[in-house]
């Protein structure tokens, strides 16, 4: 069978999506007619650096590689030097673009505002201005259900009002959006596929690949897996008063293997003849699970009793969010079909099999 191949840019592919990402690209060009060569840019701000000195290949990107029995085409560069970013697009032709890069944590956005709006805003819009000098004309954006702001409906459709973001952080991801729409205007051979992710959990099933954040985590999955395995006394639970089934707060866990598929389902938007124009999707179950019931799912699947006590509420947490799943089943072909229970599973085998995460030095 004859195939074509693209090259794909994948910024931020070190980190914690990105990576899982790339095994599911790596897979379908090996059974599909499209060869992907996907080129991963990544200033490792927030990914571990390779152990072996003389490689200089990002850790998660090395057991990628490993996975997928591939070699790995990876530049250290830092999306905010736009000349560097000019040299990764002088070297290849890329088809496309998948941008991970940023930065995500929502409550350092609050204490570091510039920060967030220097790294995400100048390193889109560098992406943008040299995708244009290259005639680069397809890009995947990883935006936030909390663009949403507070859900003024359930479960929350593409089209439910944007921009009313609590937080630095997410005002970015609108702010992002909005560029890429005007782009898109502007340009009538521009396209841009915007996914709205709800929350990612889970980690690949063999367990070499995960999510590892630095310092305490602040999302749920990776802090319950920590007092699993001992590294944390016990999980405090932010509220238990909520208008939910139990009280606590209710979320859209999706898995990160059926996220990375996402993106997968995504690109081939790009081979149809109609031209997408800006295109937006969310990324989630559509099911909502409670803090108490990943709980639950978690000590199921561990064989381990988690430790929590409920204490007051999250500032800005919200007791419901859960997306409308079916425009990109519909568009995509995308349906996430993981359960709790495998999200629970991996998540768990990778914190055991890499207690330290990829154990940066
Ligand atoms: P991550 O931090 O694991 O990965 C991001 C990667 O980008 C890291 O490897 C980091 O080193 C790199 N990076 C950061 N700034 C950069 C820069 N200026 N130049 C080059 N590389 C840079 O995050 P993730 O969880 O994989 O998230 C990927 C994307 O998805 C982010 O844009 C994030 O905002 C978005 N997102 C994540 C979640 C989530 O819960 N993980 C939810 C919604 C949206
Ligand atoms: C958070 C971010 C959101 C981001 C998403 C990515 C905030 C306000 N929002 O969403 O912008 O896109 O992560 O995954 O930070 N919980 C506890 N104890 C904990 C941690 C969390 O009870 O130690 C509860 C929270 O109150 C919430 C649920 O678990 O009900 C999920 O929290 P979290 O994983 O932080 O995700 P979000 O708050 O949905």
């Amino acid at each position: 069978m004859a195939s074509t191949t693209r090259h794909v840019l994948v910024t931020g592919g070190a980190g914690y999506i990105g990576s899982h990402t790339l095994v599911e690209l790596l897979a379908v060009s090996q059974s599909g007619p499209i060869k992907y060569v996907p080129v991963i840019l990544d200033n490792l701000s927030n990914s571990c650096e390779g152990n072996d000195e003389a490689a200089r290949i990002p850790e998660s990107v090395k057991r990628v590689g490993e996975l997928a029995s591939w070699d790995p085409i990876f530049h250290q560069v830092d999306l905010c030097d736009i000349d560097a970013v000019r040299q990764v697009f002088s070297k290849y032709p890329f088809h496309s673009v998948i941008h991970f890069a940023g930065l995500k944590a929502v409550g350092e956005s609050v204490a570091k505002p510039l920060r967030y709006y220097q790294v995400n805003l100048i390193g889109a819009m560098n992406l943008m201005q040299v995708m244009d000098e290259f005639n680069v004309r397809n890009i995947i954006f990883s935006s936030s259900a909390t663009v949403y702001g507070t859900p003024e409906k359930l479960p929350i459709p593409e089209d439910h009002p944007v921009g009313n973001c609590t937080n630095p952080y997410g005002m970015t991801k609108f702010m992002i959006e909005k560029f890429l729409m005007d782009q898109c205007k502007a340009k009538p051979d521009f396209n841009a596929v915007i996914l709205r992710y709800f929350n990612p959990v889970g980690a690949h099933s063999s367990g070499r690949i995960g999510e590892d954040p630095r310092g305490a985590p602040n999302n749920l999955m990776p802090y319950i897996t920590q007092v699993a395995i001992g590294r944390r006394p016990f999980l405090s639970v932010f509220g238990s008063d909520y208008d939910t089934t139990d009280g606590t707060g209710v979320r859209d866990y999706i898995h990160v293997v059926d996220l990375a598929n996402g993106h997968v389902a995504a690109l081939k938007l790009f081979e149809r003849e109609k031209p997408v124009g800006c295109a937006v999707y969310n990324l989630g179950t559509g099911q909502g699970c409670s803090v108490l019931e990943m709980v639950t799912a978690m000590r199921e699947a561990s064989k381990v009793e988690i430790a929590y006590k409920v204490v007051d509420r999250r500032a800005g947490d919200v007791a419901s969010v859960y997306g409308d799943p079916s425009k990109a089943a519909e568009e995509l072909g995308f349906k996430a079909t993981k359960t709790l229970k495998d999200m629970c599973e991996d998540s768990w085998r990778w914190q055991q099999q890499n207690p330290q995460g990829f154990n940066c030095s």
